[in-house]
């Protein structure tokens, strides 16, 4: 396999301001198919400036961005064809019921069979016994999943999905890192965006920390953890958590950085 054909997405120097307001400074990374990414980063961050461009959404200033092989500047139609995008607010309908909903989406793209289609993805989300209620009945947790089974389908091999799981309650967010996990498994790559840290080390292969317009650090949970030495309490060995490696990287006030050069890209 070519590296072109190994990378789902490729971001190489992507750069975006709002009138003055720099969002994004240079950022690169790549993200395997079939992997799960995760872009960590505080509000305001420009995580969500980013997944708009990654989805053709909104145009970089600089940079290259290439999704399923298209570049999303000339090749717009095509990485659209390749991608899905939940957003971070839900786009659900709630008069509709769950099933309508699908269904509606189904025939918009024009597939066959949009009940079928509708019934697959309610039973993959365990939606079956509520597909016939209206969505405003629907818990947050449900919504999202629904949310999230609408972006599903067509197959898309590339998902976006940003912010999953703001919001929701500690079951509901299980139930979606449970659904992303899913997604994953048969072969679709995601790169979602979060503030939790948790979700990063529950769901990532990999994890990035978008911070002052770059990013700061790409790697495992494993390698970044091996950025700051485990504590020592007692005899018990103590390995630092995501939030501490965040912490310390991005100061405590948000305004520290040892910003500038990955380091772990800078040790290879
Ligand atoms: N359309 C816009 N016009 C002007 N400024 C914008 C616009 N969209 C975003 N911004 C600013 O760009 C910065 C990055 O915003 P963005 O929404 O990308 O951050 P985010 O990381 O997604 O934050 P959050 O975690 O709150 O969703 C913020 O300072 C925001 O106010
Ligand atoms: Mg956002």
């Amino acid at each position: 396999m070519t590296t072109q054909q190994a990378h789902a997405i490729q971001v190489r120097g992507v750069e975006k301001a709002y009138k003055e307001l720099q969002v994004l400074r240079g950022v690169d990374f790549t993200v395997t198919r079939g992997s799960i990414f995760a872009l960590l980063g505080s509000n305001g961050a420009g995580k969500t400036t980013l997944v708009k461009i990654l989805s053709t959404l909104l145009k970089a200033d600089a940079g290259t961005v290439r999704v399923n092989g298209f570049d999303v500047a000339t090749q717009a139609a095509d990485v659209r064809e390749s991608i899905s995008l939940t957003g971070q607010f839900a786009a659900v309908d709630e008069i509709l019921s769950g099933r309508e909903n699908l269904v509606l989406v189904a025939r918009l793209r024009h597939l066959k069979d949009p009940g079928r289609i509708a019934d697959d993805l309610l039973a993959r989300f365990s939606l079956t016994d509520a597909g016939a209620r209206k969505v405003a009945t629907y818990s947050g947790g449900m919504r999202r999943r629904l949310d999230i089974a609408m972006s599903l389908i067509g197959n898309p091999p590339i998902v976006f999905l940003d912010e999953p799981t703001t919001g929701l309650d500690p079951q509901a967010r299980i139930e979606v890192w449970q659904a992303v996990k899913e997604l994953a498994a048969q072969g679709t790559t995601v790169l979602l965006t979060t503030q939790y840290l948790d979700e990063a080390e529950q769901l990532a292969d990999r994890i990035a920390i978008l911070h002052e317009g770059r990013i700061l650090v790409n790697g495992t949970l494993d390698e970044l953890k091996q950025l700051l030495p485990p504590a020592k309490v007692e005899y018990v060995e103590k390995q630092p958590t995501l939030e501490d490696i965040f912490l310390t990287l991005v100061g405590a006030d948000g305004k520290n950085g040892d910003a500038g050069k990955d380091p772990i890209s800078a040790r290879k």
